[in-house]
């Protein structure tokens, strides 16, 4: 039986005060009345002071980050021993690159700290500075900006976050305008914004449907009442009532700070899940152990954090998930990359790893940790089980952390013939015994990708596997200090790892939503694939998994030169024109970094209307490379 499709018994639900109060807060005519009369997002994000900016730094200010070109080369960037971008997007030297990073270490000794103290100690001798952004809005006045780009730890100057950088500020002016109407909107060649940038399942225009058993059971822990309204089994399946009372009962009120590892009971099926997926006992899994955290992201900046000093590297895949590269530039460490082979459908190359660690030993960079995305991210790419172990005992063989990225552990599109293996399940079955109890293993998983796309929700989870237990400590005292990660967000690591079973009320249409999710993806991204490899000019592995294709553009020598002469790499050029003459906002390889001279672009595969979507490139992609032939 569906329970998609039941709705409130009005007359029946009207008496009930608790029902009431729901509807008072719900119904749409009760919203209006508090709609706000200014967009909320103009209020954060175009505060009236950032008028004076450049658009420049009001981006800056909008993201709290830097959107400047991607660098030209990772691993220019790595070693600081070629040209990088400085902060105006302009190749800056080396040596440049090194005061600014000597400046971050230092930043307790930096000119801000001692001209500030002079101004407080002597108001009279200080004097605005010239830069509009340090200075008081009175001439007169002796005070001065506390924050100012000069003066604001420097290491966030470094960061760049290309998923969400040019382009797609760009891309939310277009929907703007589009949204307002009138003659700009109608002299756009496009009539909506197609955000294949960015995995975000439910996005509006992606809309993704989100899995009914999670809607129901997150409503009743968020209003208890429900369940215990006379027509509750009417509205809800029961299995979905005993999961909101099982939750209610271990968590209380949603409103209040949970274990800083997160909730106990959902600690404890998060490890029944890792036992059940990797065919190991129960009780070798630890939950105390797992630490529940605000989606992947946030777990992997708590564990870099704690494991890594200033200076040292980390291996990262290129192409990489950003999130890594702007972790260790906020952190003043530096990204060792290692390229996957694009032509062996993004896999791993043991020459290639070992050349990493040579150049980082080379230049004195202690290899601390690796980063594996398995699926990865932006390639589609799933790994073998040989290469895995490999990976294993190079871990060991060095004595490296290793950081498994497996967010899209069920994006897996084949599972006969390419199957998602944990790094756990790996270590755990590895030959050696000293090599199954020593290497470092953490392990990141997430509600927001995989059939739930539930990532506005921040929930994930991150294993700790052969850590000493005095560090474990401290990564328990670090993730104290943010209280506890969101507790709905923990709910849905409830719902992740114990979805219903066959027999349960509500599998059925759990089973149906969820495979319709799996496999909308795997269709658009064979689809798409099978498309952009018969395009002239354009190559793409098909991807075994994730939500992304990373297809390969060949850049005529015009359309670099013309890059080149703009400032921009020549795939953000690309991605750029695909924007401006579709309304497809796509990502640029670079944003990722990429093998020297090669040039990409990642689209997503979430997007509905896939054949109209292609056709577009498709059109574009034509019309670009006879344009710059
Ligand atoms: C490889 C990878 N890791 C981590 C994340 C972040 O996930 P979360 O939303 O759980 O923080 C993403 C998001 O796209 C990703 O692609």
């Amino acid at each position: 039986m569906s329970f998609k499709t039941r709705s409130f018994p009005q007359a029946a639900l009207s008496s009930s005060p608790s029902m009431l109060a729901l509807r008072r807060t719900t119904s749409t005519p009760g919203l209006s009345h508090c709609r706000p009369t200014t967009s909320l997002s103009r209020i954060i994000l175009q505060p009236s002071s950032s008028s004076s900016l450049t658009p420049h730094r009001q981006r800056q200010r909008q993201f709290g980050m830097l959107a400047t070109l991607p660098p030209p080369s990772t691993a220019a960037t790595i070693l600081g021993d070629r040209p990088l971008f400085n902060r105006q997007g302009s190749s800056s030297s080396s040596l440049q690159q090194t005061q600014v990073r000597s400046m971050s270490s230092t930043r307790s000794k930096m000119p801000d700290s001692a001209a500030s103290n002079t101004a407080s100690a002597n108001p009279s001798s200080a004097k605005p500075t010239s830069s509009s952004s340090s200075s008081s809005s009175s001439s007169s006045s002796p005070h001065k900006k506390a924050l100012t780009l000069e003066t604001i730890n420097q290491a966030v100057l470094q960061v760049e976050y290309a998923v969400r950088g040019e382009l797609a500020i760009k891309a939310d002016k277009y929907t703007q305008t589009l949204d307002a109407g009138g003659s700009a909107a109608d002299n756009l060649p496009f009539t909506k914004v197609v955000t294949a940038n960015i995995g975000n399942p439910q996005q509006r225009g992606l809309d993704q449907q989100p899995i009914t058993f999670w809607r129901q059971v997150i409503a009743m822990c968020e209003y208890p009442d429900l369940m215990g309204h006379p027509l509750a089994d009417k509205i809800f399946p029961a299995d979905a009532i005993a999961r909101a009372r099982a939750l209610n009962k271990d968590i209380g009120s949603t409103g209040a700070y949970t274990h800083s590892k997160g909730i106990l009971s959902v600690r404890q099926k998060v490890a029944r899940f890792i036992a059940e997926r990797d065919g190991v006992a129960r009780e070798t899994v630890d939950p105390e152990h797992i630490f529940l955290t605000a989606g992947a992201s946030s777990g992997v900046a708590q564990i870099m954090s704690v494991a890594l000093q200033e200076g040292q590297g980390v291996m990262i895949p290129i192409p990489q998930y950003p999130l890594y590269t702007a972790t260790l530039a906020n952190l003043s460490c530096k990204p060792l990359p290692y390229n996957l082979t694009e032509e062996n459908r993004w896999g791993l190359s043991s020459k290639v790893l070992a050349t990493t660690l040579e150049d980082a030993r080379k230049a004195n960079v202690r290899a601390k940790a690796l980063v594996v995305i398995n699926p990865g991210n932006p390639t589609g790419g799933c790994l073998s089980y040989d290469d895995m172990k490999k990976i294993v005992q190079l871990c060991y063989d060095n004595s490296i952390l290793l950081c498994a990225d497996e967010v899209y552990q069920n994006n897996i599109y084949d599972r006969q013939n390419k199957p998602f293996y944990s790094f756990r399940k790996v270590l755990m079955e590895m030959e050696d015994e000293n090599v199954r109890n020593g290497v470092e293993l953490v392990s990141f998983h997430s509600i927001s990708k995989g059939v739930s796309g539930e990532c506005g929700r921040r929930g994930g989870y991150m294993e700790l596997v052969n850590i000493e237990e005095d560090v474990v400590d401290q990564i328990y005292k670090m993730a104290s200090i943010n209280l506890c990660p969101p507790v709905t967000g923990q709910i849905g690591v409830d719902l992740l790892v114990d979805p219903p079973k066959p027999g349960d009320a509500s599998y059925e249409l759990w089973n149906e939503e969820t495979s319709a999710t799996q496999q909308g993806l795997k269709d658009r991204s064979a689809y798409m694939s099978e498309r952009f490899n018969a395009l002239p000019g354009m190559s793409c592995q098909p991807a075994e998994g994730a939500m992304y294709l990373f297809p390969q553009i060949e850049m005529p020598e015009k359309a670099v030169a013309k890059a080149k002469e703009a400032g921009k790499p020549a795939d953000v050029m690309y991605a750029l024109e695909l924007l401006d003459a579709t309304g497809i906002c796509a990502v640029a390889g670079s944003g990722f970094g990429q093998e020297d001279g090669t040039y990409h672009i990642r689209v997503t595969a979430l997007c509905p209307g896939v054949e109209d979507y292609v056709k577009k490139i498709e059109t574009f992609h034509k019309d670009f490379m006879a344009k710059y032939a």
